[in-house]
């Protein structure tokens, strides 16, 4: 069993207070399916509620740093080189649909670097955290990235281009390769857990283009500590900024960058 820093306390903390809203509120849109209004105006409510509930938290224990959060934005804090990349609830459309599988997403960036990580699944309850150069983590154990070889026996997750977003053409071309070669590709619908699941050896690897800096932040610590490599599509290291990604364990990135890559 490992021992939490500090760090990764507050961290925690922050996220379990955020996902008991959440998880009272997922009871909730389970039961609105069925209502003529449907539940998206609940469920933007609980995005928001999540990310006031994990700030006020980061914010009590951390006065200092600031915040980049999906729904509130930036906020510059004293301390300017080192802030808080929040996706209060990743998997937003799994949520409003009453699928179980989203979750919170916290990572610590210093001067342009992620140097902690906190993914919290609320439903299965699994708790995945990094910090630079400790090693990565799902519930207390340490984990690593698979170590499957061969490309035939490789799962892949990706995100498929949905209404107004992605480039259709370039992902029917990646999947027709990726379909071609491995045991199958699966898109479970948020971005944070697919590099969690990386991270802990479910699949073998994850790609995806146009996500944003709190869809990924914390999971590319995750892979990354857990010994897998972390790229954008062109092999070139992940920036935050350029929104694509390819996160797999180390023997199968050129294979899969082959597949998938520009
Ligand atoms: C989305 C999820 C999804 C990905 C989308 C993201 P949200 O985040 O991570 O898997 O395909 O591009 O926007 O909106 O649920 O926080
Ligand atoms: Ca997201
Ligand atoms: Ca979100």
């Amino acid at each position: 069993m490992a021992m939490r820093s500090p760090l990764i306390n507050v961290m925690c903390k922050a996220a379990d207070k955020a996902a008991r809203g959440l998880r009272r509120d997922f009871g909730e849109v389970e039961q609105l399916q069925v209502s003529q209004k449907g539940p998206a105006d609940f469920v933007s409510n609980a995005d928001h509620k999540s990310e006031r509930i994990i700030k006020e938290e980061l914010k009590k224990a951390r006065p200092n740093f600031g915040f980049l959060m999906e729904e509130s934005g930036t906020e510059v804090g004293p301390d300017p080189d080192t802030r808080w990349i929040v996706d209060p609830l990743d998997g937003t459309t799994n949520f409003l649909h009453g699928i179980p599988h989203f979750c919170i997403s916290i990572g610590l960036e210093v001067r342009g670097e992620i140097t902690a990580a906190v993914i919290f699944d609320p439903i299965k309850d699994e708790l995945f955290y990094a910090e630079k150069g400790a090693g990565a983590f799902l519930n207390d154990r340490r984990i690593r990235v698979s170590g499957r070889k061969n490309l035939h026996e490789s799962v892949l997750a990706t995100g498929i281009p949905f209404r107004g977003h992605g480039h259709i053409e370039r992902f029917q071309k990646q999947m027709d390769k990726a379909m071609r070669e491995t045991a199958g590709v699966r898109r479970f619908g948020a971005a944070a857990l697919d590099l969690a699941y990386v991270a802990c050896g479910r699949y073998e690897g994850f790609w995806e283009e146009f996500l944003s800096p709190w869809d990924i932040a914390a999971g590319i610590l995750l892979v990354k500590e857990a010994g897998g490599y972390v790229s954008d599509l062109r092999g070139k290291p992940a920036i935050l900024a350029n929104g694509e990604i390819l996160a797999t364990n180390n023997t199968l990135h050129a294979p899969i960058q082959n597949l998938v890559g520009h």
